[in-house]
């Protein structure tokens, strides 16, 4: 058995947050949201929290944990090494009702950013007739942060962004980032200006926590200092080719016709 603290809260109801305490029968290979989705069906049905996929990749079961902000889906009982498990919503945002808080902040922040590509051909957005040609090295540059998923741990792993409510935050530096970077975007200019103020970029005091605290492996403390340095120096822009798309090859015989491509060549 592990006992479950669980800080639960209903603003609609006037009271103060407190803990509820349950006790889980724990089975081998049972996460925190396992536990979570157990005392909603079987013990109080009131509780109230957030969960889509199951997987690591919605981001939305975002919580404290013992102490540190993780996904409920990818954090096992087990990994905790302790039959006292504490949850609470995330610090850093308003909480709407028990473990569930209100992203608003963390959405707008990252829309402020621009999180698409810019490109420098506006007419190849609307209507593709080529294809951007991107290296491998190239979309190494900017891999690592596409892979961000909005669960908005970094917000409440960073403490600027607990004294500051302005400050653009790990997760938008980071995408301001990952678009720079892409050699299809030309949107330089545009987002620089946005992050190069006083509560973009020279807000960030490096604390790393953030990159410590990314359940994907996202290093938005890195991104901020590159983007520092291109505040600073600019950047030399390598622009993807455009390029006719690939012939395609004759399959050998029995291997089942591809799909229409979406892209028809002129
Ligand atoms: S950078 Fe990592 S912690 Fe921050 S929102 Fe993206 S996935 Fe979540
Ligand atoms: S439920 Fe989707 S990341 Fe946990």
């Amino acid at each position: 058995m592990a006992t479950f603290k669980i800080q639960r809260y209903n603003p609609e109801k006037g009271a103060k947050p407190y803990i509820k305490t349950y006790q889980v029968p724990i089975e081998p290979g049972m996460s925190v949201l396992d536990c979570l989705f157990y005392i909603k069906e079987n013990l109080d049905a009131s509780l109230t929290f957030r969960a889509s996929c199951r997987m690591g990749i919605c981001g939305s079961c975002a919580m404290y944990i013992n102490g540190l902000p993780r996904l409920a889906c990818e954090t096992q009982v087990s990994s905790l090494g302790t039959e006292t498990v504490e949850v609470k919503p995330l610090p850093n945002y308003e909480v709407i009702k028990d473990l569930v808080v209100d992203l608003t902040p963390l959405f707008h922040k990252h829309e402020k950013v621009k999180p698409w590509i810019i490109p420098l051909d506006p007419v190849e957005l609307d209507q593709p007739t080529l294809e951007y040609y991107q290296s491998p090295p190239q979309l190494e540059d900017y891999l690592q942060f596409a892979y961000c998923l909005k669960c908005g741990i970094c917000l409440s792993a960073c403490p600027t962004v607990a004294t500051d409510e302005e400050f653009l935050g790990p997760q938008a530096l980071a995408q301001a980032f990952r678009y720079i970077s892409d050699t299809r975007d030309n949107g330089f200019r545009e987002r620089i200006q946005i992050v190069d103020t006083l509560h973009g970029l020279w807000r960030c005091h490096m604390a790393g926590a953030c990159a410590e605290a990314c359940p994907k492996g996202v290093d938005p403390a890195l991104a901020i200092q590159l983007l520092k340095r291109r505040a600073i120096f600019g950047q030399k822009k390598v622009q993807a080719r455009l390029l006719q798309p690939p012939v395609e090859p004759t399959p050998r015989p029995g291997i089942p016709k591809a799909p229409e491509p979406t892209l028809k060549k002129k």
